[in-house]
């Protein structure tokens, strides 16, 4: 009896079980490819069903050209902005990521930045890594009392509003495509305007995808409104936050800090804020959990599966 075999690429680094559930289906056939050229991608992507990526490898128009036989996408994790939905939708290809799979761990690494670079635990560290032993310019600041503007009040800005109330922290938030009843679920106030958020935020943390509205949302001309003094989180997208006018802005010192977990060009960053020391870097680690790269692998592992076979997809 001839039996029908589907061929799975996995492109970028997803966890072992999620792998293994794939392996483990009968009429699939798994290529692991982690960090494959997009030459030979491009190359061998014509013998795929199926390709499971993370935010590097691109979807897009030059992509879909080649995969001729490509059924599904499987987007293993939250934002969706390197792949171009309407070139899959125009050739009946399936787009499924896991939104909720690793919303806490993006959270809690933005927590970690705000707090990290809020208090120079970054530089401390250099500066003892260098035998100098000296609290001179370390001063850091509280966040009890202070006010955090959350730019996208969604399912990560919201975990970060309920976390962050704990620290004693007032929430404001600009989300202009929410209820007022998420802003009353999240305790925060209500701004109607970017504008009126940047005016009272001593922090901000930016949780918006990427789309052609929020690439840059903030440049010189909202750091202009903003508090002197103010630190800045993005663990969300690079090209949100202009990079070279964030830099400039801490030079000025209209910014004290920032916590970047994301750049405009990464994966291979040339950004002015690299050479910060009011910066605190990471590079792109807001879902590299154990727990959340467990639940993303597993998700989208089951998420593929389901699309291939032609069953109901939760995330599609
Ligand atoms: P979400 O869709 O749940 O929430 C996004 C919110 O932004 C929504 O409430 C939406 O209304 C709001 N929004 C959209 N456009 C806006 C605008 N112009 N102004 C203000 N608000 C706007 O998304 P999420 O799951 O919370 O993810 C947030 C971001 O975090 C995404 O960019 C995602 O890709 C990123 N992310 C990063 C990591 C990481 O590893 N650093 C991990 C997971 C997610
Ligand atoms: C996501 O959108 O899920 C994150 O950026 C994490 C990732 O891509 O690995």
């Amino acid at each position: 009896m001839e039996r029908w075999t589907m061929k799975i690429i996995v492109t970028e680094k997803i966890s072992d079980k999620g792998v293994a559930l794939l392996q483990a289906v009968p009429d699939f056939d798994v290529d692991v490819r982690f960090d494959i050229e997009r030459e030979e991608l491009l190359k061998i992507i014509p013998e795929y069903d199926a390709i499971v990526v993370r935010s590097v490898t691109k979807i897009n128009e030059e992509f879909y050209k080649h995969a001729t036989n490509l059924k599904v996408v499987g987007r293993a994790g939250n934002g969706v902005d390197n792949i171009e939905m309407e070139g899959a939708t125009k050739r009946g290809i399936i787009v499924v990521n896991t939104p909720e799979s690793n919303i806490v761990s993006a959270a809690e690494h933005t927590i970690g930045l705000l707090l990290s670079s809020a208090r120079n635990v970054v530089k401390a560290h250099k500066m003892i890594e260098s035998r100098v032993w000296d609290r001179t310019g370390l001063k850091g600041s509280e966040l009890l009392g202070k006010t955090l503007g959350i730019i996208g009040l969604g399912r990560i800005g919201g975990l970060v509003a309920t976390r962050l109330q704990a620290f004693g922290m007032k929430i404001v938030a600009y989300d202009p495509y929410i209820a007022d009843a998420r802003f009353r679920k999240y305790s925060a106030e209500k701004c109607e305007t970017l504008d009126e958020l940047l005016e009272q935020a001593d922090f901000i943390s930016i949780h918006t995808p990427k789309t052609e509205e929020t690439f840059d949302m903030i440049t010189a001309k909202e750091f202009a409104k903003c508090k002197r003094g103010v630190r800045v989180v993005n663990c969300a997208r690079g090209g949100l936050i202009n990079e070279n006018d964030l830099a400039a802005a801490i030079k000025e010192g209209i910014v004290a800090s920032a916590g970047i977990d994301v750049l405009v060009d990464e994966p291979k960053p040339i950004s002015p804020l690299i050479d910060l020391p009011e910066c605190v870097l990471t590079p792109h680690l807001g879902a590299d959990t154990t727990e959340a790269q467990d639940n993303v692998g597993i998700a989208i592992a089951e998420e593929v599966i389901a699309a291939l076979h032609g069953e109901m997809v939760p995330n599609a």
